[in-house]
């Protein structure tokens, strides 16, 4: 027999129409919209501090409109319950100017997310729709633009779930996971494709750093960049039954991008894929061994490793580039060269098991750095993928 705790928070008591802006009934903070299409934003972060531990965030099937940013962490045994559809706004010059830091490639973020013990759940429709066309028409493909926000980050979290929930349009990289442990995310749909002749570029699904033992299931990608790329220090990462469609492909890295920075990429499975119109299917990349210019668009000289990463049981279809490919020539836009100078050290990576079609004569492009030879590399029982020319392998 709890005591029922209920409050209801007016935006303004004066107002003649009582707003409220959030209804709090026990363990629950549900937020309500504004009633003229204003920034929700506000009432968000005050839900998950009034609510930011043994309860749950709601949100009713309706439009909520995040105007600015939100940093929401600390959470503690929460479940959020998105029915409708968080929209970002449109305002490109207040984004650029106080996206949060993500602390990594000076990326930053639209709604830093963390906590403990979190359930984000979608119920196949609750929706982030980061308006991406507008800022694709506005970057004009520029890769990296600063200041353009990553729709959603997962922070110093540790036993996330995430499940059912839809992105369509994000503003850049979908999602990214950024020092997190034991973290489940399925049945994930994510659309960010342009309408324009402009590119959705950069459009990543998701990217992780400093992640351990994180599981994606039934992902859905629509996207024009890596569909998901583990970076810097993930461990532990298996991708299983997934639909990739239009975008560059699996990417493990870019990696190796920061002078003298030790990283790793390790035991990452990537199984049951099907990739539509892909450029590839799955590749590894990592930059130069000589420094040109800064992160995010330069770097180069980083050291480490990625070791023990399975690509298997992959459809593929139209592929527009090549099956499989492995570079350690990534570097400064307009520059080229120093392709054998990366000691990043590339190790048991395999492509197994895979049947389509690509559209090139190319199955694989393969090359390592001369100055830290890869080891272990296969790719097997790819017999039946029907090529467009004759096969080669350089
Ligand atoms: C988590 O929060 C829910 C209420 O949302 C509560 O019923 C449950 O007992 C809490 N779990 C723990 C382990 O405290
Ligand atoms: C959400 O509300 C709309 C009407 O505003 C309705 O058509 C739709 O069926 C609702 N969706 C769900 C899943 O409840
Ligand atoms: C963003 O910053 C620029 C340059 O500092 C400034 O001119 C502009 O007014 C700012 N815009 C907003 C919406 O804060
Ligand atoms: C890093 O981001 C800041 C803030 O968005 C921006 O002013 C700066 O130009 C960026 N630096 C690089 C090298 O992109
Ligand atoms: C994440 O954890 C680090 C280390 O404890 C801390 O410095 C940082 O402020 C935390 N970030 C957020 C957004 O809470
Ligand atoms: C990572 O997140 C955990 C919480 O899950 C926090 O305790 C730790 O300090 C964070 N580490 C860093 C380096 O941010
Ligand atoms: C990985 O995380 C899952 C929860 O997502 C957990 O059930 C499992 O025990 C963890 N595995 C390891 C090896 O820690
Ligand atoms: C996979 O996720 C989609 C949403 O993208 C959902 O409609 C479908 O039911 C899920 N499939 C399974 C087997 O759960
Ligand atoms: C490679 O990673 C997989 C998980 O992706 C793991 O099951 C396996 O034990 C790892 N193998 C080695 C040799 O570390
Ligand atoms: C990779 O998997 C192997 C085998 O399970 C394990 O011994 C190793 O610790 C894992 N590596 C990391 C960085 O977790
Ligand atoms: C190869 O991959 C296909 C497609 O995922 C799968 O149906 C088949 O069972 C796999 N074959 C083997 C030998 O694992
Ligand atoms: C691949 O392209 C061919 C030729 O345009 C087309 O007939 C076929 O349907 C495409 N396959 C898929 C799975 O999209």
């Amino acid at each position: 027999m709890g005591i029922l705790r209920s409050l209801v928070l007016l935006a303004s008591v004066l107002s003649p129409f009582v707003r409220a802006s959030l209804v709090i009934r026990g363990n629950v903070c549900t937020v309500v919209p504004e009633p003229d299409g204003g920034d929700d934003a506000p009432s968000i972060i005050t839900a998950f501090a009034q609510c930011a531990t043994d309860a749950i965030v709601a949100f009713q099937n309706t439009t909520y409109h995040i105007e600015s940013v939100m940093a929401t962490h600390g959470l503690r045994n929460v479940t959020v319950d998105l029915r409708g559809t968080l929209l970002w706004g449109t305002d490109i010059a207040y984004w650029r100017n106080n996206s949060l830091a993500l602390g990594y490639q000076n990326q930053s973020v639209a709604w830093d997310f963390g906590g403990e013990d979190v359930t984000f759940v979608g119920h196949g429709f609750g929706t982030f729709d980061g308006n991406g066309q507008l800022w694709y028409d506005f970057t004009k493909g520029v890769s990296n633009l600063p200041g353009r926000p990553i729709n959603f980050v997962l922070r110093n979290s540790t036993d996330f779930v995430m499940r059912g929930v839809r992105f369509v349009q994000s503003q850049f990289w979908t999602m990214a996971v950024f020092n997190a442990s034991r973290v489940l995310m399925e049945d994930i749909f994510i659309s960010s494709t342009s309408n324009s002749s402009q590119p959705a570029r950069n459009t990543d699904g998701l990217d992780t750093f400093y992640t351990d033992n994180i599981t994606l299931r039934n992902w859905t990608v629509h996207n024009g960049d890596d569909a998901v790329a583990p970076k810097a220090n993930t461990s532990n990462m298996l991708l299983q039954d997934a639909t990739f469609v239009g975008s560059v492909g699996f990417a493990i890295g870019s990696i190796g991008q920061y002078p003298g920075v030790y990283e790793f990429i390790e035991n990452v499975t990537a199984e049951r894929v099907s990739c539509t119109k892909c450029h590839q299917a799955a590749y590894v990349k990592t930059w130069t061994g000589k420094e040109v210019g800064v992160p995010p668009n330069g770097g180069g000289g980083g050291l480490g490793h990625a070791r023990n990463i399975t690509f298997r049981d992959f459809v593929v279809a139209n592929l527009t580039q090549q099956l499989a490919s492995i570079t350690q020539c990534t570097t400064f836009s307009g520059t080229a060269g120093d392709c054998n100078s990366s000691l990043f050290q590339l190790s048991d990576v395999a492509w197994i098991n895979m049947t389509g079609t690509v559209n090139t004569g190319n199955l694989a492009v393969l090359q390592c750095s001369g100055a830290a030879p890869c080891q272990g590399i296969t790719i097997s029982d790819v017999g039946g993928v029907v090529m467009a020319g004759d096969v080669l392998c350089n």
